[in-house]
C-alpha cells in the first residue's frame, strides 16, 4: 500500500521546488498533504499545493475544526514520514530548541519516534554558515532523529554563489522513498 507524506513547507524562496517534488510524490501513487509556515504562504499559494496533492493544506493550528478537521495529533498519525523542504535557518532553529509555536513546529515535536523525518534546509550561504545556524544544525544531526539532505552549493536565488541550495525535487523524492523501505 502506498505510504502517506507529510510535507513541511518554509518560507524559503526554494519552495517553488517543492510543487514539483508533491507533483512526483503523487504521479507515483503517494498520499501527500502539506503543512505550511504562515510565512511560507507569501512564496507560494496554498491554493498551488491544495491542487497539486489534491488535499486541503495546513496552516493553522487554532483553525475550528469544521475548516480542518483533523488536530495536529491527527497529522502525526496519518504520516508515515515527514519531510520539510525547504527548512528556513528559522525554522531550523526553532526545532533545535523545542519550540513549538506554530502547526509545523509542533507536528515536528509531537511525530513518534517511529516515523522518519527528513530535513532540506536551503537558505543564503552566510545565513547557512552562521555560527547559530551551523550551531544548531550540529545539535539536531547529534541527535540522530533527523534525516539531514544538506544544502548544496550553486548560484542562489540571491544572486550569491556558495552554499545553500535546496537538492532538487528529485534527490529529496529518492530519499523519501529509500527512507520508506
Ligand atoms: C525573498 C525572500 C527569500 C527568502 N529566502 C529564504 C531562504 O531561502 N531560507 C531562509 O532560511 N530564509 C529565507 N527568507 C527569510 C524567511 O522568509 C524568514 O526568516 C521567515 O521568518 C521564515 O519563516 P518560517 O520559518 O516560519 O517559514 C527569505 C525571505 C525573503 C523575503
Amino acid at each position: 500500500m502506498k505510504k502517506n507524506i507529510l510535507i513541511g513547507v518554509c518560507a524559503g524562496i526554494a519552495s517553488y521546488k517543492t510543487c514539483e517534488l508533491v507533483r512526483l510524490l503523487v504521479n507515483d501513487g503517494f498520499s501527500v498533504k502539506v503543512l505550511m509556515t504562515e510565512s511560507a504562504t507569501k512564496f507560494v499559494s496554498p491554493l498551488v499545493f491544495q491542487t497539486l496533492s489534491t488535499n486541503m493544506v495546513y496552516l493553522d493550528m487554532f483553525a475550528p475544526a469544521k475548516e480542518e478537521g483533523i488536530k495536529h495529533i491527527e497529522l502525526t498519525e496519518w504520516a508515515d514520514i515527514c519531510v520539510v523542504a525547504p527548512l528556513t535557518a528559522n525554522t531550523l532553529s526553532k526545532i533545535a530548541n523545542g519550540i513549538c509555536d506554530n502547526l509545523l513546529t509542533t507536528v515536528i515535536c509531537a511525530l513518534p519516534a517511529t516515523k522518519k523525518i527528513i530535513f532540506a534546509p536551503a537558505m543564503n550561504t552566510n545565513m547557512w554558515n552562521n555560527l547559530i545556524i551551523q550551531d544548531n544544525v550540529a545539535k539536531l544531526k547529534n541527535l540522530k532523529r533527523y534525516i539531514f539532505l544538506n544544502p548544496g552549493r550553486g548560484l542562489l536565488a540571491c544572486g550569491d554563489y556558495g552554499e545553500g541550495r535546496m537538492p532538487e525535487p528529485e534527490e529529496i523524492y529518492n530519499k523519501i522513498k529509500t527512507s520508506l523501505k
